[in-house]
């Protein structure tokens, strides 16, 4: 008998999540294969289409009958090679979940590595919790469900009313590349702040290496500025002398937190900084910042996923190391889409 599955699956992709649909299109491909599972036909691209007028409105036009299929919506945000902003690329989102919803798809998801306004997660003084209006948002155009890639704050799950939320984490992919190309040895994972001391927990867990973390203070009257977001003061909770360290991190974007941790780290002793993120946003000269980092010997390597597109010129740096989460996300839709357990994936 064939397996149940929530109908035929659809890779629908907006210009900016294009590059990545494409890769784990090729995993999922991979993942049927695997299983010898071609008759049905592999999953495919929706042909579809993102129109922009001149005052700069955005519209998806899907151009095959999508009928009943179970629909994966590929956003990139953060993706900067088009020149779409963050606000672009969310109403793009909107537009193409509401698209397949009218063009009667089964069921809805959108493949969102980086969730928008993650970081307004909580109300500090007169401010906003965005994050909870995106959410509202993205459920309200038709999406079922939100897959997201090591969210800022789990806690974001909650301002779904409707929709379900599954939050991946790229724990095991960097895990791996650092296994194989760092001497974990003498290894002690950091957390460039309180906040991400449950992620370098996690990942210490996994190099079976220590953990240490950073405790860092923001002027929040001063933050998000162009030129980057404004840190006030460091200070290193644990003991990293004559060690090397791995800091792990949600994001990085205007390269601030990692720089600042690493010269931390580098002043209390430490012999080699190495850092990685999910979510390499590389906003505000970031990669430039970096690289002048690992140049001066503040930071030996950055580590990021393919989940946040860049120009091939990013891959060819010596001090970056891309890592493809690709896979891993196609092993996910694979399963979400037989109802199979993706549990052990989430660990
Ligand atoms: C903060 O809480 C986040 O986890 C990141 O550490 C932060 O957003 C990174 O931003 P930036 O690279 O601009 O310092």
């Amino acid at each position: 008998m064939p397996a149940q599955t929530k109908g035929k699956i659809g890779i629908l992709a907006c210009a900016s999540g294009e590059v990545f649909a494409k890769k784990v299109l090729a995993g999922l491909r991979d993942a049927c294969e695997r299983r010898g599972e071609m008759d049905g036909g592999h999953p495919k691209i929706i042909h579809a289409e993102e129109k922009q007028f001149a005052n700069t409105e955005l519209k998806t036009v899907i151009s095959e009958s999508i009928r009943g299929q179970d629909v994966y919506i590929f956003q990139d945000v953060e993706n900067k090679t088009n020149a779409l902003s963050v606000n672009d690329n969310l109403m793009a989102l909107k537009t193409a979940i509401d698209a397949a919803k009218r063009s009667n798809a089964h069921y809805i998801t959108a493949v969102l590595p980086v969730f928008p306004y993650a970081r307004q997660d909580k109300q500090i003084s007169r401010e906003g919790i965005t994050a909870a209006i995106v959410a509202r948002e993205i459920e309200d155009a038709g999406a079922h469900k939100v897959i997201t890639l090591d969210v800022h704050n789990r806690a974001i799950d909650g301002f779904f009313r409707k929709a379900a939320f599954e939050n991946l984490h790229a724990a095991k992919n960097i895990t791996e590349y650092a296994k194989k190309e760092i001497d974990c040895d003498n290894l002690v994972v950091a957390a460039p702040d309180t906040g991400g001391l449950g992620r370098a927990n996690y990942y210490a867990g996994l190099l079976q290496r220590p953990v240490v973390a950073v405790y860092k203070q923001r002027d929040y009257s001063r933050v998000s500025t162009a030129q980057g977001n404004n840190i006030e003061k460091m200070y290193l909770l644990g003991d990293v002398r004559e060690k090397d360290v791995l800091v792990v991190d949600d994001m990085i974007d205007s390269g601030g937190t990692i720089i600042e941790a690493a010269k931390l780290f580098r002043q209390e002793g430490a012999k080699k900084v190495y850092a990685s993120c999910a979510l390499p946003l590389f906003n505000a000269n970031a990669a430039g910042k970096l690289e002048k980092a690992a140049a001066e010997g503040i930071l030996e390597k950055v580590i990021g996923t393919d989940a946040v597109t860049h120009p091939d010129s990013l891959r060819e740096k010596g001090w970056y190391a891309e890592i493809s989460v690709a896979a891993y996300f196609a092993e996910v839709i694979y399963r979400l889409n037989r109802y199979q357990s993706i549990s052990e994936l989430l660990g």
